[in-house]
């Protein structure tokens, strides 16, 4: 298997196994998550909404290493791919720009309590003081 963007990867010298939500797929060494990912989803990948340099946040997962016993959150741009590692949970983004790997059937195994979905997290919303509107001092 070739990576079908080589030129974008770093020097690499052998591929990784990798589960992405029990289904394992191969991906280039010494590279980040995401570019990864773009080996094997060329086309979802490359036209997602993904900024590449750590800001948008559509790239999270939930994942874990071997000998992990509770999920770990990261960023595919920013996480570099270890050989075993598996993605416990995707974001929204990268769920759709790697369906065609999900609709494969599962041949690995994913953690008994799967990590909550990445969207999901808290996002602080601002709070208004409107006690006082209306009245001037
Ligand atoms: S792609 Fe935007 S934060 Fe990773």
């Amino acid at each position: 298997m070739k990576p079908v963007n080589a030129d974008l990867l770093r020097p690499w010298t052998r591929f990784l196994k990798l589960a992405v939500v029990g289904r394992t797929v191969e991906v280039p060494d010494n590279n980040t998550l995401l570019r990864g990912l773009q080996s094997v989803a060329p086309d979802g990948i490359s036209r997602g909404r993904f900024c590449w340099n750590n800001e948008c946040g559509n790239c999270r997962v939930y994942y874990r290493l071997p000998g992990d016993t509770a999920d770990r959150k990261g960023r595919g741009c920013c996480l570099v791919v270890k050989d075993e590692m598996t993605l416990t949970s995707l974001s929204t983004e990268l769920k759709f720009a790697l369906r065609e790997v999900l609709k494969r059937e599962p041949d690995a195994p994913v953690p008994e309590a799967p990590a909550p979905e990445p969207d999901e997290d808290p996002i602080p919303v601002p709070t208004f003081r409107t006690e006082n509107r209306g009245q001037l001092p």
